[in-house]
């Protein structure tokens, strides 16, 4: 049962991750967002304020200090109403926060995580190029050390926030001769000369957060703004990933309920042949289907968090967690838009947006087919 994974605390987390998403997350400003494809900051001060910004963040950071468990309850609970307002907050915990936590100094910690984890501050995380999706080894992107900077030059696409960020970790080759072992991280000021935006992509789904290219043209930066050691990069990407991985299956099983929510509500007001239509078998089905099929996703995404909070490797199932959830979600969310009829195919109601918010939670942070790779990859290994 979900509940041996969590605590009184966790418990308490969700309550009050849920209350603040139906407070504050309504249906006025969902539509708002989607109009005018921009986030209030008036949420986004309430957000930081709440600690969503820095759940998984220690407390000497201005964090909340809490586990991997107490995130994906965050993301859940926020993505059950708002998709898009979830990507806020997986941000700072994992994807941008994670490089940071993982590799930075303290002196690099306090200056970009700490304004990050309060909202003054917006951070992106920018590994994908053009020509490095799932092949994020390949890289193009080049550092060359000069004197105590290096200069980055290259092009970024798909970056979350990018046009919305004051800085950006930046992964770069420092050495082309040695594949992935030659990627290293850096954290890149978005206003330094050389540093300019693509125009924001027209997207699908998740509208309200812009996501656009970093184009670097012979950025200069600090040997100081370095995470790690040369050659670390890989390894620091691949590892904010799992935790990154881990946000996106609770962000999955936070859409997948909210859509069961809705299907569930109107199977029992719409009649049709004089019933409720959620007395006809073909209907109670498939809420049988998406309610069964969101617990066992449910079950691999707590015991994935479970599983990093007691130090366990958790890349196998962190992999699962997303593969599964991920799909089962878009699976649960065609399901509830075929309820609702012609009514689920227009934006007055929840599961027409669910819909094309979801569509992407199979493809970033690593497609289905890319956690398959490394699923298969860690069962098969010698
Ligand atoms: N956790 C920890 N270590 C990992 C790892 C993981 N998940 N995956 C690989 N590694 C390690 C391996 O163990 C190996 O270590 P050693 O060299 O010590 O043996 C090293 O990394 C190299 O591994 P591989 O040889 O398997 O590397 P590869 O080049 O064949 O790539 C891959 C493997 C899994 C396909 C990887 O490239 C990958 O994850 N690709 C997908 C990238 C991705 O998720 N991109 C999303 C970008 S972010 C985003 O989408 C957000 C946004 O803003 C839109």
């Amino acid at each position: 049962m979900a509940e041996a994974f969590f605590t009184e605390q966790h418990e308490l987390i969700r309550k009050l991750a849920r209350e603040f998403a139906e407070k504050e997350l309504t249906k006025e400003i969902l539509d708002q967002v989607e109009e005018t494809e921009e986030f209030p900051e008036e949420i986004l001060d309430k957000m930081a304020k709440a600690g969503f910004f820095g759940v998984k963040i220690p407390k000497e950071l201005g964090g909340q200090g809490a586990d991997a468990r107490a995130y994906v309850l965050v993301m859940e609970e926020i993505a059950r109403v708002s998709g898009v307002a979830s990507i806020y907050v997986s941000s700072p915990n994992s994807l941008s926060g994670g490089p940071l936590l993982m590799a930075g100094n303290d002196e690099q910690k306090e200056k970009y995580l700490r304004p990050v984890v309060t909202g003054e501050k917006k951070l992106a995380f920018a590994l994908t190029e053009p020509g490095a999706g799932s092949d994020a080894g390949s890289v193009a992107t080049t550092a060359v050390k000069e004197g105590d900077h290096y200069i980055l030059n290259g092009r970024k696409c798909f970056i979350t926030m990018a046009p919305l960020s004051d800085y950006a970790v930046i992964f770069a080759k420092t050495d082309r001769t040695k594949g992935n072992k030659g990627l290293s991280a850096f954290v890149v000021d978005m206003h330094a000369p050389g540093v300019s935006c693509g125009k924001p992509e027209n997207k699908m789904g998740v509208i309200g957060c812009a996501t656009s290219d970093i184009i670097l043209e012979n950025v200069a930066v600090p040997e100081s703004d370095r995470l790690g050691q040369e050659g670390d990069g890989f390894k620091i990407a691949m590892q904010t990933l799992n935790t990154g991985r881990l946000g996106v299956a609770a962000q999955s099983i936070g859409v997948a309920q909210g859509c069961l929510d809705e299907a569930v509500q109107y199977a029992k007001e719409r009649k049709q042949f004089g019933r409720n239509i959620g007395s006809f078998q073909a209907i109670s089905f498939m809420i049988a289907d998406m309610a069964t099929k969101l617990e066992a996703a449910k079950q691999l995404v707590y015991k994935a968090a479970y599983m990093m909070d007691t130090k366990q490797d958790a890349t196998l199932n962190a992999s699962m967690a997303k593969y599964y959830a991920s799909e089962v979600c878009n699976e649960i969310a065609q399901k509830a838009v075929q309820i609702h009829g012609g009514y689920g195919f227009i934006k007055d109601y929840k599961v027409e947006r669910m819909f094309r918010d979801c569509r992407v939670f199979t493809i970033y942070e690593g497609t289905s087919q890319v956690q398959q790779m490394v699923i298969g990859g860690k069962l098969l290994k010698k």
